[in-house]
């Protein structure tokens, strides 16, 4: 034996009466401890239970992880001691003292204890590590008694198996807390619990007082909360509602228990389900709430400002940093902001300080708790807020006048319908950007204007010298160098879109055709295989498929390069009000479009493929409204990211992916088929699937769509209510059919591409296919309507 650590605790078995744990055990008995490096494992080796250290931290907490042949990234799903770590875990002790699991300390003191008052023998109690992730102590290897268990004091993950009770005799809920921050287990500010009141809805809040988000109640008969409807939309999960005299509670088991799963309240105040995806050895988001970062209360903290096209999500006002620095880097924001500068009101001894001022910002959503002031104009209101040194911003408009008193919680910026609201400041923090911008830009426009036109001139003739020859490659593609696509954009100064994968940019050649950027931020392909992958893309060539023209490959700073598609994308046709509506031929035709561009892809070009990130986001139209799949072939262009990626990117929804994503079995075009049946819902009722109706109810599209179809109902009332009913039934039925038949859990009951073309071909006809398995609740109903929830609130509050 090389390690002489191990030697010593086998020799102290014999002569010690507390000896260290035999290596693999999955019990700690009354004459044992655990200590140092030592772990013990459930009998299958699922779970593993030890001291543990999160991240870069110092500290060491007793924790259990799956067992590293399960889930090979040490994933912490149990936490005994979240406020009570240890430094030196070589002298701390884990065991059995008085009938309790206590954890000693350095100097050993009690630190954590299970906390049960045993009056039964203590001798004989025994804690055994179990292959569900459950921790358990009984009196005795035989005992069928449970004294205590893990799983029923969760501390962020929420195991199958596991419940977050409501004990209906004391109205105590069980909570599942966020940790603090990545690296501090300790309870964060986010908990989910069942409703004390008992409305059967689990509830998120923040610090145990803002609610702001709801499961919505449970609802028997359709087996769902009322608000997350995408709960139908499941075949992996076993989820079940117990509500008797005593308690009630839910819980969730694995149809397939050979997947890895798990729940949690995450640092970001979002509850998330993950399962592991072993071949990318990472982690997939498979679904989380609220959907939006910026929805969660206070996450930006006093003075944050939240946006949730800005990463970090949370930035300062201006004129405020963060209250904590090292918090802020470990993502935690919940700390703040503070004044960089005091107000003028809060330090009366600064001499000669100028009145505070207020900034601007447009187009924010306004901080919760205003208080309203009867005053007639802006100027009054303004004044208003002057003359109350706690007041910290004030906004007028129609509403009258609205003004904060102390911290500014919920700012949250980039909404396009967001209202302006000013911000107090101390004069000097607002200076630089107001006050001194007219004279400074009255004395120096003529003066950039001559720099500016010079610039011009040179850059022109720059460009027309070194851009008009980026190198031909194999195929026809040109190979751009960065400085190129640099001066193309302007620097990438507009932005057309940002996905997951990256940002697209609009730029201009020197010969006026204009272009559409990809910057791939994440790609780890180095140069020569990226270069193989972009040339085999740059091989396909269909009229809906977008051609890529170039890249650009330049260290990790890698482009594709596309023609600029003027009309954008398909989910600005589809879902914005502002563009005109896409009529039913059009729709039909663009379906028929993109099931031909993906035919070919699937078919003619084998070695290529090539699953899509298919959503209408990725559907570009030409001028003729000729659509055009985009971004396929990028799981070769991104490599390892690609799936964390793209599962994280879908923001809470997992509307398009198809199972197999989840359950980490291998990709085929099947799954291409999958997102576009879930995209032709889409077509048909020119909403998300996902998303609330106009009417207030929630109900899954796509459920509902199937139960109307397979009882020959009123298919025209799924109708896009701005297509005013315009629109031949048989073709809205067809396509709700041939919607139906994709997504299918299983890959081998959804038809091809090809099949899919012929049908919109009217080459074949299509019989109702099976209603697939997630629907099925459907066939089992009198009416159709007792699956659709009735709410009149919104979601959360
Ligand atoms: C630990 O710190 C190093 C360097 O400071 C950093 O690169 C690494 O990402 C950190 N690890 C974690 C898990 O935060
Ligand atoms: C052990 O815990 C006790 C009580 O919390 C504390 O006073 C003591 O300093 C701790 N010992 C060490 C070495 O941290
Ligand atoms: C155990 O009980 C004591 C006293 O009732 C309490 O202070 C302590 O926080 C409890 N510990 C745990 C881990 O619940
Ligand atoms: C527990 O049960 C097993 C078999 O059922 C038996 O062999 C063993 O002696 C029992 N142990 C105790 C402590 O009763
Ligand atoms: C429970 O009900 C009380 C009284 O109706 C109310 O004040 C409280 O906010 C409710 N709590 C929750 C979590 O809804
Ligand atoms: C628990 O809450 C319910 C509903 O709010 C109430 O009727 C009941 O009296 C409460 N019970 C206790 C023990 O507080
Ligand atoms: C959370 O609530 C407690 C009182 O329940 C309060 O003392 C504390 O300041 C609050 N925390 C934050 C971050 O506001
Ligand atoms: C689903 O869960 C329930 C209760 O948790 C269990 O009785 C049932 O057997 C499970 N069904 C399947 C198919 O695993
Ligand atoms: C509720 O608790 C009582 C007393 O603990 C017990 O007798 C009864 O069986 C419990 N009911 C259920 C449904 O578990
Ligand atoms: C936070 O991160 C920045 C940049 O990564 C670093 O310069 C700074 O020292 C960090 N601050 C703290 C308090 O950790």
């Amino acid at each position: 034996m090389k390690n002489p650590w191990f030697v010593f605790p086998l020799l102290f078995l014999f002569f010690s009466l507390n000896s260290k744990l035999s290596f693999g055990a999955d019990t700690i008995s009354a004459n044992q401890f655990l200590s140092g490096d030592q772990t013990i494992v459930s009998s299958g080796g699922d779970f593993e239970l030890g001291f543990f250290k999160p991240g870069n931290s110092s500290n060491y907490y007793i924790g259990m992880w799956y067992g590293l042949g399960l889930v090979s990234e040490q994933t912490p799903v149990w936490v005994a001691n979240r406020e009570t770590p240890i430094r030196d875990r070589f002298s701390a002790e884990l065991r059995i003292s008085d009938g309790n699991l206590v954890l000693f300390n350095e100097s050993q003191v009690p630190i954590w204890s299970t906390n049960i008052s045993s009056s039964t023998g203590s001798s004989s109690v025994i804690a055994v590590l179990e292959d569900t992730g459950n921790l358990v102590l009984k009196d005795g290897p035989n005992s069928s008694t449970l004294l205590w268990q893990s799983l029923e004091h969760p501390s962020h993950t929420w195991l199958p198996g596991g419940k977050l009770s409501l004990d209906k005799r004391t109205n105590r809920s069980q909570l599942l807390t966020s940790w603090k921050n990545s690296e501090d287990p300790s309870p964060g500010l986010y908990s989910l619990e069942l409703d004390p009141n008992g409305s059967n809805a689990y509830l998120i809040r923040w610090n145990r007082s803002e609610q702001y988000w709801s499961s919505g109640p449970w609802d028997e008969t359709a087996r769902i909360f009322a608000w997350v409807p995408e709960m139908r939309l499941n075949y992996i999960y076993n989820f079940s509602f117990v509500s008797n005299e005593n308690e009630s509670y839910f819980t969730y088991s694995l149809y397939n228990p050979a997947i890895v799963s798990r729940f949690i309240m995450d640092v970001s105040g979002q509850i998330k389900q993950l399962s592991w995806l072993e071949s990318s050895k990472q982690w997939n988001l498979f679904w989380s709430q609220p959907r939006q970062q910026c929805e969660v209360y206070a996450f930006c903290g006093a003075f944050g400002s939240c946006s949730e096209k800005g990463l970090p999500f949370c930035t300062c006002l201006q004129g405020f940093q963060p209250k904590s620095q090292g918090d802020w880097n470990l993502t935690d924001y919940s700390g703040g902001c503070q004044r960089k500068t005091k107000l003028r009101c809060e330090d009366p001894t600064l001499p000669n300080a100028k009145e505070d001022k207020f900034l601007e910002l447009p187009n924010m959503v306004l901080p919760v708790d205003p208080q309203s002031m009867s005053v007639g104009s802006n100027s009054e209101c303004e004044s208003t807020c002057l003359n109350s040194c706690s007041c910290t911003a004030y906004a007028y408009d129609s509403d009258g006048c609205k003004i904060w008193i102390g911290e500014l919680l919920n700012l949250q910026q980039d909404t396009s319908n967001g209202e302006t609201i000013f911000i107090r400041l101390a004069a000097s923090e607002s200076s630089s950007s107001s006050n001194n911008k007219g004279i400074i830009i009255g004395a120096t426009a003529g003066l950039v204007g001559l720099i500016l036109v010079v610039a011009m001139l040179g850059i022109l003739i720059w460009r027309r010298r070194t851009i008009k020859t980026p190198k031909p490659t194999g195929s026809s593609l040109l190979a751009f160098r960065y400085r190129d696509l640099q001066n193309a954009t302007e620097d990438f100064s507009q932005t057309l879109g940002e996905g997951g994968f990256g940002s697209v940019f609009k730029g201009k050649l020197p010969d006026s055709s204009v272009i559409a950027v990809k910057q791939l931020e994440s790609s780890s392909l180095g140069e020569k295989p990226f270069r193989m992958e972009v040339n085999t893309i740059g091989t396909v060539q269909h009229v809906n498929l977008m051609r890529l023209g170039g890249f650009c490959c330049e260290g990790t700073k890698k482009f594709l390069v596309y023609d600029y598609m003027p009309k954008g994308s398909l989910d600005a046709h589809l879902f914005h009000e502002k563009n005109s509506v896409l009529d039913w031929k059009t729709r039909y035709q663009i379906a028929l479009g993109i099931a031909r561009g993906l035919t070919y892809l699937h078919e003619k070009c084998e070695e290529c493929i090539i699953n899509c990130d298919m959503k209408p986001e990725n559907i570009l139209l030409d001028s003729d409204l000729c659509p055009k799949v985009t971004d396929f072939g990028l799981p070769n262009l991104i490599g390892r990211e690609f799936n964390k990626i793209l599962t994280t990117s879908m923001k809470g929804t997992r509307c398009y992916l198809a199972p197999e994503w989840i359950s980490g079995s291998s990709i085929t075009a099947y799954a291409d088929v999958y997102s576009y049946g879930m995209m032709l819902f889409e077509f048909v009722s020119g909403r998300r699937n996902s998303e609330e109706s106009d009417d207030g109810k929630v109900r899954f599209f796509p459920t509902w769509a199937a139960g109307l179809v397979s009882q020959d109902g009123d298919v025209l009332s799924l109708l896009d209510p701005k297509l005013k009913g315009d629109a031949p039934v048989e073709e809205v039925s067809r396509i709700c059919k041939v919607a139906c038949w994709c997504i299918q859990d299983d890959e081998t009951h959804r038809p091809s591409m090809r099949q899919v073309v012929q049908i919109l071909e009217r080459v074949l006809d299509v019989n109702l296919p099976p209603i697939p398995n997630s629907l099925k609740c459907l066939s089992n109903s009198q009416s159709t309507y007792s699956f659709f929830v009735e709410s009149s609130s919104s979601h959360s509050s």
